[in-house]
C-alpha cells in the first residue's frame, strides 16, 4: 500500500512518503507551498502518539505494528474545510433547478449526489433546504446521498455535531434554532435532518460511484489537488452517473473547461455544467 519502505530517512524523505501515502489513498496531491503545513497538521496526532516528528512517523507506519496509523494520517491530511450554504447563491440555483426537475413531473424524486461532503455541512444545508420547501407545501424532498473518502468526516456529519465557531459559520440563526439542538458548547443537528442523507463512504478515485443515477452532483472543491488524468477519469464516472438534462455543480474557483469533454457549461444554469455525452473523452483524447 505504501509505495517506499526506508525505516530512517530525512524529513523531506518522510514528506514524500507521507505525500505517496495521501495521493495513493485519495489521489490528492500536496502542492509544494503548502508542503510546510504538513507536520503542523500532523502535530495533534504524533503528540496523542508519543512520535517525536514526521520521521519517527513514517518509520511507525512501515513497522506495520500500528495498523490505523497510515488511515489517520491521511485523515489529518486530508483538507476537510467547509461550512454551511458556501458559496450561497449556489443553493438558490440549486433550488431553482430541482423546481425545474419537479416541473417536469418526473414521476420520481429528484436525487442530488453530494462528492467530497466532508463534515456534513454541505448536504446538511441541502436537507434543511429542501426540507423547508416540502413543509411549506412544495413537492417531496430530493434524495440526498453524501459521500466521502474520510470515515471520520463521515462519522462527524452522521453525528451532526459541530461546534459553536462551525455553526456560525453561514448558517442563518433561523435555520441555527429550528434545525439544531445545543448541548453544552456543541449543536447537534435534529434527527429528523441527518435522516435525510444516506452518508457513505466512497472514493472518487478508487470507488464505484454510489448505485443509480442523479439529477444533480456537487463536487465543489474536492478536485483541486488531483492529478489531472485523475480528474479526467472522475469527470468521466461523473458524466456516467448524471440523467440526461442533469448538472454538475464545482467549487467556485474550479471549471471543467481544459479538463474534459464530458461536460460543458450549462446555458440553463450558470456556473453549473451538463454531461455532453462524450463521457469518456478527456481534453487530451
Ligand atoms: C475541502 S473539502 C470540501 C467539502 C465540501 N464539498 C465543500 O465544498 O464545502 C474536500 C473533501 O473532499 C474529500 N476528498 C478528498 N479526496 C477524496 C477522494 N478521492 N474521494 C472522496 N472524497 C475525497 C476530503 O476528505 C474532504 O472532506
Amino acid at each position: 500500500m505504501i509505495p517506499l519502505a526506508a525505516p530512517e530517512m530525512p524529513a523531506s524523505g518522510a514528506l514524500n512518503v507521507l505525500a505517496a501515502l495521501l495521493e495513493s489513498r485519495t489521489g490528492q496531491q500536496i502542492a509544494a507551498n503548502r508542503a510546510w503545513r504538513v507536520e503542523t497538521t500532523l502535530k495533534p496526532l504524533m503528540r496523542a502518539r508519543d512520535i517525536a516528528g514526521l520521521d519517527q512517523l513514517v518509520s511507525a507506519i512501515l513497522d506495520g505494528k500500528h495498523p490505523d496509523l497510515a488511515d489517520k494520517v491521511v485523515d489529518a491530511l486530508l483538507n476537510q474545510e467547509s461550512f454551511f450554504y458556501r458559496d450561497a447563491a449556489i443553493f438558490e440555483m440549486i433550488a431553482a433547478a430541482v423546481s425545474a426537475l419537479d416541473s417536469l413531473a418526473l414521476g420520481r424524486r429528484v436525487r442530488i449526489w453530494s462528492a467530497g461532503c466532508a463534515n456534513g455541512q454541505e448536504p446538511l444545508s441541502l436537507a434543511m433546504l429542501f426540507a423547508e420547501r416540502e413543509e411549506a407545501g412544495g413537492p417531496q424532498a430530493p434524495e440526498i446521498v453524501a459521500t466521502d473518502v474520510s470515515e471520520a468526516a463521515l462519522a462527524r456529519g452522521r453525528a451532526g455535531r459541530y461546534s459553536q465557531f462551525e455553526i456560525q459559520r453561514g448558517l442563518p440563526i433561523r435555520r441555527m434554532m429550528r434545525w439544531f439542538d445545543q448541548e453544552g458548547e456543541d449543536w447537534i443537528a435534529k434527527p429528523d435532518l441527518v435522516r435525510r442523507i444516506q452518508f457513505k463512504r466512497q472514493n472518487l478515485v478508487g470507488d464505484p460511484p454510489p448505485i443509480g443515477r442523479f439529477d444533480i452532483v456537487l463536487c465543489r472543491n474536492v478536485l483541486l489537488y488531483l492529478s489531472a488524468s485523475h480528474r479526467g477519469r472522475v469527470f468521466a464516472r461523473m458524466a456516467e452517473v448524471i440523467r440526461p438534462g442533469g448538472l454538475l455543480v464545482l467549487g467556485a474557483g474550479e471549471t471543467v473547461i481544459g479538463q474534459t469533454r464530458a461536460f460543458t457549461p450549462s446555458g440553463r444554469f450558470k456556473g453549473f455544467y451538463e454531461a455532453t455525452g462524450l463521457g469518456c473523452a478527456s481534453v487530451a483524447a
